[in-house]
């Protein structure tokens, strides 16, 4: 039965753009990256169902969405900006049946986490963000991690219409929205991260799929 559910994620996961499924990886990468800057390095190994972790799916939802909006480099409607927004429901939707499938076997804290990430990674620290404008520690711990690295992907390999940015050039970007759309303490983790790290230079290429 586990195992099952668990080829159904990875399906799942497979049937993304690839570019999404890039992204997706990086940014779980970078939400490592910040996790240990923080000090919680230990926290991954008990979220891991199977080999997969919560931390490389918060974009699942996006296989719900019509393929054309997938594609278009710029969303310029409010009408298809709200089509869009439902990948996080989308997200938690599939992650709920994806733990019915899996029975009482499954991995509590994966689901938990992966549920979160997926529903509010768009949470701003401020309150502006969505589905449900939660503001500050009400967002989960780990969905104000993923805001970060999710944005800090997007500004280091360029996404819509925007070029790719060098590291220091993405977190003075990202620094102008701290604590506005960013929980500070997190965006302080990856600032420290990106100024002594010579790995801050290269670009994550995500790992490969088991
Ligand atoms: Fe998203």
């Amino acid at each position: 039965m586990e195992e099952s559910a668990l080829q159904h994620l990875d399906e799942l996961y497979a049937s993304l753009p690839e570019n999404s499924r890039r992204h997706s990886r990086r940014t779980g990468q970078y939400m490592r990256i910040i996790l240990r800057q923080m000090g919680f390095d230990q926290l991954e190994e008990d979220m891991l169902w199977g080999d997969d972790s919560p931390f490389d799916y918060h974009d699942i939802g996006k296989i719900k969405l019509p393929p054309s909006l997938l594609q278009q480099r710029w969303l310029y409607s409010h009408e298809e900006q709200l089509r869009a927004m439902a990948h996080v429901d989308y997200g938690g939707q599939i992650f709920d049946t994806l733990e019915a499938e899996a029975g009482e076997d499954a991995n509590k804290a994966f689901f938990a986490t992966a549920w979160q990430i997926a529903m509010f990674h768009h949470e701003n620290f401020d309150g502006t963000g969505y589905p449900d404008g939660l503001k500050g520690e009400a967002i989960p711990f780990y969905a104000r991690v993923c805001a970060v690295a999710n944005a800090y992907d997007g500004l280091r390999n360029g996404f819509g219409i925007f070029a790719p940015r060098a590291p220091e050039a993405a977190i003075d970007k990202m620094s102008q929205k701290s604590g506005t759309w960013f929980d500070p303490s997190i965006v302080m983790a990856l600032k420290r991260w990106v100024s002594l790290s010579p790995d801050a230079k290269t670009i994550h290429e995500p790992a490969p799929i088991h």
